[in-house]
């Protein structure tokens, strides 16, 4: 099976999934990249359960009215059942490294409301110890160099993603080299840098379910 088939092969699973969990008329919660792509595609087919959706990003938003699936802004929205997203790393704790698609701030705070998160991943992304993939940091432009100099400090390799702004007019700095043994703890001490928005580390609200792709099927992961 190729990465792709097996994006899709999560993406169905979590559709069915939310078929399964979420109340008719509820608002789910839609995650950003490849992987999330394929879930909207499997949520528009069975969109008319749904009041709609809230969007993690520009481009979620657009794909998802491309399908006719109505978007509510976060702050008109009281209860999301189910937020679901991939990631760029996951771990056995089901803590995550997200933001290769630069959305992290948005999916941090869907995700902070959602009741459960489901991840969907192809097998490829579940690791023994994240930080091979560089943390993404979203930071407020005029604090760039100030934040690099501090993640410097922790033992990491700040680069700028280069021509890149994100949805709320921000940069990125990916970190190399970060030694991630305790995720929860690196999130708190990255987010306290005067000037970050937020940090790639999913770890002080995992994610509650793994959905990975393999070539032996969809796995379940709690
Ligand atoms: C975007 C993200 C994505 O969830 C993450 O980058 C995984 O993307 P893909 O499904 O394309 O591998 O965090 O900000």
């Amino acid at each position: 099976m190729t990465q792709d088939e097996l994006k899709q092969a999560v993406a169905r699973a979590a559709a069915d999934y939310v078929a399964q969990t979420a109340p008719a008329g509820s608002i789910v919660g839609v995650g950003t990249g490849s992987t999330a792509n394929f879930f909207i595609d499997a949520l528009a087919k069975i969109k008319d359960r749904y009041a709609g959706a809230v969007a993690s990003s520009e481009v979620t938003r657009l794909r998802l009215e491309r399908h006719g699936i109505k978007v509510f802004d976060l702050n008109d929205v009281t209860d999301i059942p189910v937020y679901v997203d991939g990631a760029d790393e996951i771990d056995a704790g089901l803590n995550m490294i997200k933001g290769g698609g630069g959305a992290l701030t948005r999916e941090k705070i869907v995700a902070a409301v959602a009741r459960e998160f489901v991840c969907i991943c192809d097998a490829s992304k579940l690791v023994d110890v994240m930080g091979r993939f560089p943390l993404p940091v979203e930071v407020i432009p005029m604090a760039r160099a100030h934040v690099a100099r501090e993640l410097v400090k922790l033992g990491g390799q700040p680069v700028l993603r280069e021509g890149f702004v994100t949805d709320n007019g921000n940069v990125i700095l990916d970190v190399k080299g970060l030694s991630i043994t305790d995720p929860k703890d690196l999130e708190a001490q990255i987010n306290q840098i005067t000037g970050v928005v937020t940090n790639g580390l999913f770890a002080v609200r995992p994610a509650n379910l793994l959905l990975l792709g393999t070539a032996d099927g969809v796995r379940s992961m709690r």
